[in-house]
């Protein structure tokens, strides 16, 4: 035989050897769909003493506040007529806000009125048995024009008035410090055109505000969460451009100073509230919590899509917490890896949301550059919310003790919840118990869980999407005075909240959603 002969023998020899390990590997994949709980006898599923049983809301969704840079983006989108019109909800095109158009002045500057009715609404998670109720102190009500030096004294007394409320009910607030939003000057350009985060003075005014908030709230306020889901905000608002300032970098390394500035203030942070809690021999719980999701591939047969899904989880949802844990900002696929000064361990805990998983696609000619999606070729009856986001509970665990592992830290799950508008409320309260249930395996397989904080106590204005995404256990009626309504998930919640956890009864009760019945075999 010929040299030329024997080469090309041995590559086909060899490309039939990789179809047939693809082909092998593709094979031996589990299958995907049912069951999509965690296996488990039944048994009562009791959580340990104080336990931390909440609901959370943020200042710009359930409160009207002076000038955000959100507040001035919603008054642009109405000014525009940019209501994605014909588009369902959980597609918003980036620039709108769902049917933004259809709501009244008061309801698109208050919001839910959380700031009117705190009261009646802490009076609610009180009768429901809550120990925890997670908000924002808001930069922009404290600093609501440039230049200030001192916050303002009425938004210090307001806030003073709804921690007041909390305690008095036995309500411990969770308090975050930038939940997407910032005063309007912020985004002003400094001397070099640089706006927002990426100012040269960004970190000196963050600093401001967090010794505001330190001086006037340790320890009245016990745990704080510095960002939420720093992941989130990059994403959004330098990369999809659906939150201001609206910009489409093309990926998180286009907002590495954003990026690097957000690690930069959470160290900050974490060091003000650590000091002005040791001055006053007390301590506080700080951390931050991020936007946790199962990745899986669209064709679970696709090399690409497989190795994709590694690339689009760790950046998603580990680089920014490993950034923490270890002191270092490394971006995945790129070469960025920077040291942060006095970053490295800053978390007394670590904060995971979560409610979804996506599937990601990859096209061979444009493989960098994934689609992620939330319908499966394999999955398209999968139960979806109003949002189009599957419910996959089993993933709940997954993240827990994936988090607890990497980290050996305490968690908080500081949200986790669903949009479901319908009366019936029934998808909610699935939702409720079986991702509880995930909650409560998870720390039977050793992850310290400290906290379940349900996103969220009532309707409330969801970025993009406007007020038609309902995620609040109470129903808020927006065309009289916000009343709200309890719906019965409330009732459920606040029956799993007074037993400390899932009693066999609850548990037969939602035996499909729970896995309570002889036909869940788990993965
Ligand atoms: C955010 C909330 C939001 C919720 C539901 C989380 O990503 O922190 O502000 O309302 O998800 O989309």
């Amino acid at each position: 035989m010929s040299r030329r002969h024997w080469k090309r023998y041995t590559a086909i020899g060899v490309l039939a050897l990789l179809v047939v390990a693809v082909i092998a590997w593709s094979l031996a994949l589990p299958g995907r769909g049912e069951p999509r709980i965690t296996a488990a006898p039944m048994q009562p599923m009791l959580f340990p003493k104080g336990f931390l049983w909440g609901v959370a809301i943020a200042g710009q969704q359930a409160e009207s506040l002076p000038a955000s840079d959100w507040t001035k983006f919603e008054a642009e989108v109405f000014r525009d007529h940019r209501f994605a019109q014909g588009e369902h909800i959980g597609a918003t095109p980036a620039g709108n806000i769902h049917g933004f158009g259809r709501w009244s002045e008061q309801v698109r500057t208050h919001k839910a009125g959380f700031d009117v009715l705190y009261e009646e609404d802490i009076d609610a998670a009180a009768h429901l048995g809550l120990n925890a109720f997670r908000v924002s102190i808001e930069w922009a009500r404290l600093f609501p024009r440039p230049g200030m030096t001192e916050p303002d004294p009425e938004a210090i007394a307001y806030y003073h008035k709804v921690f007041a409320a909390m305690k008095s009910r036995g309500i411990e607030p969770i308090v975050t410090l930038f939940h997407y939003v910032s005063p309007a000057w912020f985004f002003d350009a400094d001397a070099h055109g640089k706006r927002g985060w990426e100012r040269a003075d960004a970190l000196t005014l963050w600093q401001a505000y967090v010794d505001a908030v330190a001086n006037n709230f340790v320890p009245d306020v016990r745990i704080w969460c510095t960002l939420n889901e720093p992941n989130v905000y990059l994403y959004d608002a330098y990369v999809l451009g659906t939150y201001p300032p609206g910009e489409k970098r093309g990926d998180f390394a286009g907002a590495r100073d954003v990026y690097a500035a957000l690690l930069r203030a959470h160290a900050q942070a974490y060091r003000t509230l650590h000091r002005v809690a040791a001055s006053r021999g007390a301590t506080v719980s700080v951390g931050l919590t991020q936007n946790m999701q199962i990745f899986e591939p669209y064709h679970r047969y696709s090399p690409l899509d497989r190795t994709l899904v590694w690339v689009v989880d760790k950046v998603w949802n580990w680089d920014f917490l490993d950034a923490v844990a270890s002191g270092r900002m490394k971006l995945t696929t790129t070469d960025i890896d920077i040291p942060i000064e006095g970053l490295a361990g800053t978390e007394d805990y670590v904060g995971v949301n979560y409610y979804s998983r996506n599937y990601v696609r990859g096209d061979w000619r444009h493989p960098l550059d994934p689609d992620v999606g939330t319908v499966a070729p394999d999955l398209p009856d999968e139960e979806r919310n109003d949002l189009g986001w599957p419910s996959y509970p089993h993933g709940f665990y997954e993240t827990l003790t994936k988090v607890g592992k990497r980290y050996a830290k305490p968690v908080m799950i500081l949200e986790n919840g669903t949009a479901d508008s319908a009366d019936d409320d029934k998808l909610r309260q699935r939702y409720l118990v079986a991702h509880i249930r995930e909650a409560w395996l998870a720390q039977r397989d050793g992850v310290d869980i400290r906290s379940y904080v349900h996103w969220s106590l009532m309707d409330n204005f969801e970025w993009n999407e406007g007020f038609d995404a309902r995620f609040g256990l109470f129903a808020v009626d927006y065309e009289h005075d916000f009343h709200r309504t309890a719906r019965p998930s409330a009732a459920l919640y606040g029956e799993i909240v007074h037993a400390n956890g899932l009693s066999t009864t609850v548990l037969k009760r939602y035996s499909e959603a729970a896995g309570a019945t002889a036909g869940t075999s788990g993965r």
